[in-house]
C-alpha cells in the first residue's frame, strides 16, 4: 500500500486558504458519526410505542398454502398480530402498482398477496409484538399448511428452455448482432480455445441486515426508515402499492451499511413493515434475519461458453461468448454478461448468445458489477488460456489486440487509459520478471504463480437535480436526495461543493438519503458522482453567477462591471482574478444585500447526443500473486496490484477504498463466496456467514491500487468516469490465471475452492 500511504501525505488543501481541491485524498465526513455510532442505520432509530415484526418464511419451493396456525403465536405474551394474506391490509391489484424504478420485465413479487408460494424463503406471515423476543419467539410456533408441488431448481437440467429474454430494464443492453461470421472464422483459424464456465449463486450479505422502521404520526404520515440504495425509489413504491398519496410517505436512508445492489430494489420488508403500520395504527419495525438475507435476490447461477480464435502472431480472428442464466418464474431478470466481450479486443467476428431458463427461486439481483463480474471473468481466463495456446506472454496478447475503437459498433472511446493501467500495473508488479511456463516458481511448499486479467465496466451518467442554499452566516448547505451506501458520497458531494464555492469543507454540508430532497437517482452503477455530483456543480455554478449578481449591486461595488471569467471564489470570498486583494466575503455579500439566505436549484441532464456517440467504460488492469498449497489445495493471493483508468478522481481515499473493497470482493468470488441449493428442497442450504464464506483479514494480503491519469469531459463535467464496482472486475480472472501459472491447473468454475484445485481440472460444468 505504499503508493497510497504516500499520496494520503499529500495535502489536501491549499496552504493558507485552507481551500479543499477535488483530486486529493480527504477522510470521510461522515466517519467520525460512525465510529462513534451517532450515525443511526434503519433498524436503530428510536421511535415511540413501537412494534416489532419478525418474518415466517416458507420451508417449501413451490406450492398454495391452505392454513395458517397462528393460535400458539398468538397466545405468547406480547403478541399483537400475526398478518397473512388473509388478514392484511388492502393492497393495488396491478403489477404497474409493484413496478420499482430497477425493475425487469415481469409481474413483480408481491409479498403476503395471495395463497401461492413460488420460492423457498418466501415470506408467508409476519407476526408482530410489542418486543422483538416475543415476535421471533411467536414466530417459530407459527404452523403454515402447503400443498406441495413439485419444484425446480437445477440450471444445468434445463439449458434445453433457455429462451432469448425481453431486453426491459434500466441500464440493460441486449447483446448486440453478430459482427463477420464468428463460426467461419473460427473453423478457419489455427489457433482455437473452447471452453466452459460455470458460476454459482452468490448473495450480497452487506454487514447491515435489511430492515424497515415505519414510523407513523397521529396524522397517519409515514415516516420510512429504510434500508435502500434510494429512499425515493422506496418511497414510490410505497405509495403505488398501498394507494397512498405522495405527501403521506417520506422515505429516508441517511445511514447504509453496504448493499452491493440488494438496496437496488424495495425489499420485502419494507412492504410487510408499512402492511403492519397502516393495519396495527402504530409504528412497526421489521428487521430480517441473516438467514432471511438470502431470501431476496441474489447473483443468478450462470453457465458460459467462449470460444477464441486467432493467427499464430496473437490477433484474433473469432471471438464467441455464450450465457445461459436463471431467472424466477415471475420475472426476466437481465445483466450485461457477454457484450464485454465486444468492447476490449479489435476483432473482426464477434459474436453473442445470451439467455434465461425459468427456476423456482426469487428474482436474481444486480450484485457487485453485475454481468461484469462473471462475463469478463470468462473472457479473461479463455484470453489466457488462448496466450498458453500461443506460447505468447498474456499481456503481450491483450496490447496485440488493443481496440483503438469500440469493436462491435466502431465508435470511438470516450476516454480510455487501458494502456497506461496495463503499463502501470505492469511496472508496479514486476512483471517483466515472469517466466511463461507453468510451475516455474517455488517457495517453500508452496507453488507461487502470477496471473493478469483487464477489467472493464460502464461509465454511466443519469440523470439529477440538486440544490443549494448559501446561509448568511456562511454554511453551505447542498442537497439532493442521494444515497450514501459506505462509498463516500457525502464526503465526495461536500468536496465539489466546496471546491467551486472557494469554501472550507467544514462549512459545507451535503444532504442526501431523503425521498423529500431534490430528485436522485438509485446509487447504482458506479455512477452517483457523474450524476450527482455533476448536479452539485451545476447548481454552486448558479450559485456563484447570483452571488456575483448581488454583488454587483452593493454600494460602490469593486465587481460592478466584473464578468464571471473575471471573478473566483476563494477563501470563502468573491474576488477579482487579476486584482485578489480586491475581495469580498461571501456573508457579506449576503449581509450587505439584506438576504439571510441565498438558494439555488438545478436539474442535470447528460448530453445523451454527444454521450451516444461514444462508447463511455472503466478500464483496469489487475495483476496478481498466488501461492498455492499442493497438497492441501489451499490458494493464498499474497500480492495484487489493480491499475484503474476511471476519470478523474475526486477522492483519492475514498476512491481507493472502493477499488480495495472490489478487490476483496473479487478475492471472495474467486476463493470464497457460492450458494449451495438443495434440490430436493430448493433451498439454499449454506444460508448463514459460518457456511457462505466471505473473506476475513487473514484471506487478504498486500493490495495496491494505481489510478492512471484520465478525465472525461464527455461522461461527466467534472471529468470523472465513476468508481466502485470496476474493483471487483478482473480480479478473480487473474486469480484463476495465476493458479494455472503457479500450477497448470485450470479452474474454470467459481469459487476456486481446495477440492477443485486438488482436483487438478476443472470442466467449468457444475
Ligand atoms: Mo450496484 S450492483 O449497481 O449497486
Amino acid at each position: 500500500m505504499t503508493d497510497l500511504i504516500e499520496a494520503l501525505k499529500a495535502p489536501t488543501a491549499d496552504p493558507g486558504t485552507g481551500q479543499v481541491r477535488t483530486g486529493t485524498p480527504v477522510s470521510r465526513v461522515d466517519g467520525r458519526a460512525k465510529v462513534t455510532g451517532q450515525a443511526k442505520y434503519a433498524a436503530e432509530v428510536p421511535a415511540p410505542d413501537l412494534a416489532y415484526g419478525v418474518v415466517v418464511s416458507s420451508p417449501v419451493a413451490k406450492g398454495r398454502i391452505t392454513a395458517i396456525h397462528t393460535a400458539d403465536a398468538l397466545a405468547v405474551p406480547g403478541v399483537v398480530e400475526v398478518l397473512t394474506h388473509q388478514n392484511r391490509p388492502k393492497v393495488r391489484s396491478f403489477d404497474i402498482a409493484y413496478k420499482d424504478m430497477t425493475a425487469p420485465a415481469g409481474a413483480p413479487f408481491r409479498p403476503l398477496y395471495d395463497d401461492k408460494v413460488f420460492y423457498s424463503g418466501q415470506p408467508v406471515a409476519l407476526v408482530v409484538a410489542e418486543t422483538f423476543e416475543a415476535a421471533r419467539y411467536a414466530a417459530a410456533l407459527v404452523r403454515i399448511d402447503i400443498e406441495q408441488e413439485p419444484h425446480d431448481t437445477k440450471l444445468s437440467a434445463n439449458v434445453d428452455k433457455a429462451y432469448k429474454p425481453k431486453p426491459l430494464k434500466a441500464g440493460f443492453e441486449p447483446p448486440p448482432d453478430e459482427k463477420g461470421n464468428a463460426d467461419k472464422a473460427f473453423a478457419e483459424a489455427p489457433v482455437k480455445i473452447d471452453a466452459e464456465f460455470y458460476s454459482g449463486v452468490e448473495h450480497h450479505n452487506p454487514m447491515e441486515l435489511f430492515a424497515s422502521t415505519v414510523i407513523r404520526d397521529a396524522d397517519g404520515h409515514l415516516t420510512i426508515y429504510d434500508k435502500t440504495q434510494s429512499s425515493q425509489n422506496s418511497r414510490w413504491y410505497v405509495s403505488h402499492v398501498f394507494g397512498l398519496s405522495k405527501s403521506k410517505v417520506t422515505v429516508r436512508n441517511p445511514y447504509v451499511g453496504g448493499a452491493f445492489g440488494s438496496g437496488l430494489r424495495p425489499q420485502y420488508q419494507l412492504t410487510l413493515a408499512v402492511m403492519a403500520a397502516l393495519h396495527l395504527k402504530r409504528s412497526v419495525r421489521v428487521q430480517l434475519t441473516r438467514q432471511q438475507m438470502f431470501s431476496f435476490g441474489h447473483r443468478p447461477e450462470t453457465l458460459q461458453r467462449v470460444k477464441l480464435a486467432a493467427e499464430r502472431d496473437g490477433t484474433l480472428r473469432s471471438i464467441y461468448h455464450q450465457a445461459i442464466a436463471e431467472t424466477s418464474p415471475i420475472e426476466d431478470y437481465v445483466e450485461v454478461v457477454v457484450n464485454w466481450s465486444g468492447m476490449l479486443y479489435a476483432c473482426d467476428n464477434i459474436k453473442f448468445d445470451y439467455k434465461l431458463v425459468k427456476l423456482d427461486q426469487y428474482t436474481p439481483i444486480d450484485m457487485r458489477a453485475p454481468g461484469a463480474a462473471h462475463g469478463v471473468h470468462a473472457l479473461e481466463v479463455a484470453m489466457d488460456e488462448l496466450s498458453y495456446a500461443l506460447n505468447m506472454d498474456p499481456l503481450q496478447l491483450r496490447l496485440k489486440n488493443y481496440a483503438e475503437r469500440s469493436p462491435v459498433e466502431d465508435k470511438p472511446y470516450s476516454s480510455k487509459e487501458l494502456r497506461a493501467c496495463y503499463e502501470l500495473g505492469a511496472k508496479q508488479f514486476g512483471w517483466d520478471k515472469r517466466q511463461l511456463a507453468p510451475r516455474s516458481m517455488k517457495e517453500g511448499t508452496e507453488l507461487v504463480g502470477w496471473g493478469m486479467a483487464t477489467g472493464v465496466w460502464d461509465a454511466m451518467q443519469m440523470f439529477a437535480r440538486a440544490s443549494a442554499v448559501l446561509h448568511a452566516d456562511g454554511r453551505l448547505v447542498v442537497s439532493s436526495a442521494a444515497t450514501d451506501i459506505g462509498t463516500g458520497t457525502y464526503t465526495v458531494m461536500a468536496m465539489i461543493a466546496a471546491e467551486a464555492m472557494g469554501m472550507p469543507l467544514e462549512d459545507v454540508t451535503f444532504q442526501l438519503g431523503d425521498s423529500t430532497l431534490p430528485v436522485a437517482p438509485i446509487e447504482g452503477g458506479s455512477s452517483h458522482v457523474t450524476t450527482v455530483g455533476s448536479a452539485v456543480a451545476g447548481v454552486c455554478e448558479k450559485l456563484q453567477k447570483t452571488i456575483l449578481k448581488h454583488a454587483q449591486k452593493l454600494k460602490d461595488s469593486p465587481f460592478a462591471s466584473a464578468k464571471m471569467k473575471d471573478v473566483e471564489f476563494a477563501g470563502g470570498t468573491l474576488r477579482l482574478k487579476k486584482q485578489p486583494e480586491t475581495s469580498l466575503p461571501l456573508t457579506a455579500i449576503l449581509n450587505d444585500s439584506g438576504m439571510v439566505r441565498l438558494e439555488e436549484k438545478y436539474l442535470m441532464l447528460p448530453n445523451m447526443l454527444k454521450q451516444r456517440k461514444f462508447r463511455r467504460l472503466v478500464h483496469s488492469a489487475v495483476f496478481v500473486e498466488v501461492r498455492v498449497d499442493e497438497e492441501l489445495g489451499v490458494v493464498r493471493v499474497t500480492r495484487v496490484v489493480n491499475a484503474v483508468a476511471a476519470g478523474r478522481i475526486m477522492n483519492l481515499k475514498t476512491a481507493t477504498s472502493q477499488v480495495v473493497g472490489g478487490i476483496v470482493w473479487g478475492i471472495s468470488q474467486a476463493l470464497h463466496e457460492e450458494s449451495y441449493t438443495d434440490h430436493r428442497f430448493g433451498r439454499f442450504m449454506n444460508h448463514n456467514l459460518s457456511e457462505y464464506h466471505v473473506p476475513v483479514n487473514a484471506d487478504i494480503h498486500a493490495i495496491d491500487v494505481i489510478f492512471a491519469q484520465e478525465d472525461d469531459r464527455i461522461v461527466s463535467r467534472l471529468g470523472a468516469k465513476g468508481v466502485g464496482e470496476i474493483g471487483i472486475v478482473g480480479v478473480a480472472a487473474a486469480i484463476s490465471n495465476a493458479i494455472y501459472h503457479a500450477t497448470g491447473r485450470r479452474l474454470r468454475s467459481t469459487p476456486m475452492t481446495p477440492d477443485k484445485v486438488l482436483a487438478g481440472f476443472d470442466s467449468g460444468k457444475p
